[in-house]
């Protein structure tokens, strides 16, 4: 699908994998709409990237707030393209802490209600848009999701954040079947470990212990490699319900 004057909209665009996207979606000649929280920095970041690029801000889990976002992107043409970048790290609970007490339960159920309903709320709402789309190149649109290594390799501490990426991967096939009869693509991007602010939380020699264990390339993974995916995705009509490791070959330990 050729994304030059589509309409695309990207989560999390104020901030590291999102607003690299959003920045490689406008050199596509795509206009972006950035979705962040209110709060976030959006505007300034849809500034720095000129008049193709515009902030909505709104919380994903907010049907109304993300709905006015959904309508800001279809104000700039038809929606061919979601990124949903938005998210957030778990809080590294033991399911039993060291004096013996079960971890905490309002910390596992934010972390699924931000990554992982979240997450579907971003699918059903923009899906019921793009399908309204004549298709283009044989496609209404695609979505792409964002899962995380963790999905796999989970390490102690991380039941919440993994069950919340293992749940984004194992929606991806079902809404790429789901949505088929629309012609809605659907794919999902795992990263490994990002140089963004995410990462930026961890100890620099805990950054760089996590650089030196990635086998090829033996460094973080930047945005602009996500970015470079979730276009390939975007653009390849024959890529659908798949999720895709970005990880530099990198399989984290249990710790
Ligand atoms: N950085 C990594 O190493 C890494 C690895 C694996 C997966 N991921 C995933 O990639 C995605 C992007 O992460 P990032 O590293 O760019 O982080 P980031 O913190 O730079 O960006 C995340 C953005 O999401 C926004 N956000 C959070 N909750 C939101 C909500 N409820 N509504 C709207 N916006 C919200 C934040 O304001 C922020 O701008 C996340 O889903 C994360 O879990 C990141």
């Amino acid at each position: 699908m050729n994304l030059s004057g589509q309409s695309a909209l990207v989560t999390g665009g104020a901030s590291g994998l999102g607003l690299a996207t959003a920045s490689a979606l406008v050199a596509r000649g795509a206009q972006v709409v950035l979705v962040d929280l209110p709060g976030s920095g959006g505007a300034e970041a849809a500034g720095g990237l000129g008049g193709n690029a515009a902030f909505a801000p709104a919380d994903i889990l907010d049907e109304a707030a993300f709905g006015k976002a959904l309508d800001a992107a279809q104000a700039r043409g038809a929606l061919r393209a979601v990124v949903h970048c938005a998210g957030r790290g778990g809080d590294r609970l033991r399911i039993i802490d060291k004096e013996g007490n079960p971890g905490d339960f309002e910390s596992f159920t934010e972390v699924v209600r931000v990554n992982l309903f979240g997450t579907y709320n971003v699918l059903r709402l923009s899906a019921a848009r793009i399908a309204g789309n004549e298709p283009l190149d044989g496609d209404r649109g695609a979505i792409v999701l964002t899962s995380s290594i963790a999905a796999f390799d989970g390490q102690m501490g991380q039941t919440a954040y993994t069950a919340s990426k293992a749940a984004v991967h194992g929606i991806t096939l079902v809404a790429a079947r789901d949505l088929a009869s629309r012609q809605i693509r659907v794919n999902t991007i795992a990263p490994g470990t990002f140089d963004t602010a995410m990462l930026a939380r961890l100890r620099t020699d805990l950054r760089e212990a996590l650089a030196a264990a990635v086998p090829h390339p033996r460094r973080l993974g930047s945005p602009d490699d996500y970015a470079h995916m979730a276009v390939a995705l975007l653009e390849n009509p024959y890529v659908n319900g798949e999720t895709v490791r970005l990880d530099g070959a990198i399989r984290m330990p249990p710790r």
